[in-house]
């Protein structure tokens, strides 16, 4: 049965970098309410916010230290209610991120669990060391042990991320019920759902030692990704409060092969609706930080076999966590606009939710930044700092994080051409890219021929037209030069070419095709633009 969910086109918003109303330099909940008129105009129907809960920031909202509260940075709780208001009477729908692998370690909870006599100790997973060392040899996320030791108590604690991110302990029926209530204090609020944050991360199964493997998982997951337990949890979140709501989840899970996400999100299963995979991201860097050459053909087999997969897709090629596409996929020089829309193109015609994320739709690209006092992440920072210790030198260690840094898609919304690319009035937290004079929204509204227009255009078309939200997904030419495909619904059909390479191609389509290329020239014979929507006209080139 259809879903509103399946036919509408979400925005993701990292609200600190998104719009600042009151020259903090950090954005906030009312610079997000004044640009609900431009994102109505692109045609995006859900509206994800990354964390605005308070947060000490050591992960920028990602360690949640009250999690029914508005982080006094962002606004109040009055703006939030306001947010959801104002984007109802666009029939626009908000959805949260929850993050409930770990809190802050300055969430109440945290700081009491701190006494081994609380009962809150137990909302954490608190464990005495082995010989002076930690009690096992897990690898985290961010770089060194998981465990950090307690002087005052003398244990230690456990957190997959930073030492600022204590995990929580999901055996614990406390910590299921405390969960349950803060989900149901948002939906109550009017949101639509939830995006979890590594959600698959959840339960641990044991606290053994982690076997060392070359492979990319880190030492000790096979204790904690996509366990047992953790579908348990998820069947019982959507049977206690989600089924009680017209909303949905998408997943963040990590290290999931086709056969664990289905798993996690098969309709029949009653567990998540859809989740993000990072396969297509692993197909230019190995484990994130060790950049490889980019293989369109590499990358166009993993996405269509995804896309065959599973039952429904959340589809991505950017986020907070990942640099910028048209600085990785495409060519943010030569081929600026080109690329940007081919892979605009691309999101927008695969089966499945797509999620953009902010920028995106002008071509942001990667940060323009030269050195490491201008780096904000907390990831890049310890890995730049481990880089240290083990003697690699400064030029090898800025190389490794200066193109896959997570600050690459944070640096703020290039809005228009004035100081601070109309971001804030006052200092930015985190610096602008200097291209924002040429790049931005303001240009872009006015050049019919932009990417955001090219954005917009397909989102109508996609908005509206049921083979490209239902239809089955068929791979017909996977090249190092072209990724070509069929949607099909009912007898009809639209086929999608895209041209990987900056050479004219041959093709031999007919029918409705959608075209773009990455450079400026198209497929000989069929179309003389490289860019098209020819839906209607039937384009036969033989
Ligand atoms: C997810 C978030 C990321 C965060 C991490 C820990 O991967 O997207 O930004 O650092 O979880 O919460
Ligand atoms: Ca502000």
């Amino acid at each position: 049965m259809a879903k509103w969910w399946q036919e509408r086109v979400v925005y993701q918003i990292y609200p600190r970098s998104f719009q600042d109303t009151n020259g903090d330099g950090i954005g906030d909940i009312p610079g997000i309410i004044a640009h609900l008129d431009d994102l109505k105009d692109l045609g995006v129907g859900i509206l994800w916010l990354s964390p605005v809960y308070p947060s000490p920031n050591a992960d920028y909202g990602y360690d949640i230290s009250d999690y029914c509260a508005i982080n006094p940075e962002f606004g109040t709780m009055e703006d939030m209610e306001r947010l959801i208001a104002e984007a109802g009477k666009r029939d626009i729908k908000i959805i949260m991120d929850l993050v409930i692998n770990h809190t802050s370690d300055e969430h109440p909870w945290f700081i009491r669990s701190r006494d081994k006599q609380s009962p809150y100790r137990d909302y954490y997973i608190w464990r005495p060391g082995k010989n002076g060392k930690p009690p096992n040899n897990w690898m985290s996320f961010f770089g060194g042990s998981t465990w950090e030791y307690d002087e005052k108590s003398g244990e230690y604690y456990l957190h997959l991320f930073s030492k600022k991110q204590p995990d929580l302990n999901w055996r614990n029926p406390k910590v299921m019920e405390e969960i349950q209530n803060v989900m149901r204090f948002w939906l109550d609020k009017g949101i639509a759902g939830f995006r979890c944050d590594v959600i698959n991360l959840l339960y641990k199964t044991s606290l053994e030692n982690g076997r060392i493997r070359l492979a990319m998982a880190l030492p000790g997951s096979e204790h904690y990704v996509s366990q047992e337990g953790t579908h348990e949890i998820l069947r019982t979140l959507r049977r206690e409060v989600l089924d009680h709501y017209d909303c949905f989840t998408v997943g963040e899970t990590v290290f999931v092969t086709t056969e664990d996400a289905k798993l996690l999100c098969g309709s029949d299963r009653r567990e998540l609706d859809m989740v993000f995979f990072f396969e297509h991201m692993e197909t230019d860097a190995f484990a994130k930080w060790i950049r490889r050459k980019f293989n369109p053909a590499r990358f166009a087999r993993v996405i269509s076999r995804w896309q065959n997969a599973l039952e429904w897709n959340a589809n991505y090629l950017e986020n907070h966590d990942q640099p910028r596409s048209v600085s990785r996929f495409g060519d943010d020089s030569r081929y600026h606009a080109e690329s940007a829309k081919m892979l605009g193109t691309l999101l927008l015609t695969l089966r499945g939710t797509p999620f953009i994320y902010q920028g995106q739709e002008i071509g942001m690209t990667n940060f323009d930044y030269t050195g490491i006092d201008q780096v904000r992440d907390v990831a890049s920072l310890n890995i730049y700092n481990l880089a240290k210790r083990l003697h690699i030198p400064e030029p090898l260690r800025w190389k490794i994080i200066k193109p896959t840094s997570r600050d690459n898609a944070r640096t703020p919304m290039q809005w228009d051409s004035s100081p601070n690319s109309g971001f804030t009035t006052g200092r930015p937290w985190i610096d602008v890219n200097g291209n924002y004079r040429t790049i931005n929204v303001a240009s872009q509204m006015k050049d019919p021929n932009s990417i955001r227009n090219w954005y917009k255009k397909l989102i109508t078309l996609r908005n509206t037209d049921k083979t490209l939200i239902y239809g089955d997904f068929k791979a017909l030419e996977i090249t190092r030069r072209v990724f070509v495909y069929r949607r099909e619904l009912e007898g009809r059909s639209v086929t999608v070419l895209l041209n990987f390479s900056d050479k004219p191609q041959n093709a031999h389509y007919s029918g409705h095709l959608i075209v773009s290329s990455y450079g400026r020239q198209s497929y000989k014979g069929v179309l003389e633009p490289y860019e098209a929507v020819l839906l209607e006209n039937g384009a036969n080139g033989e």
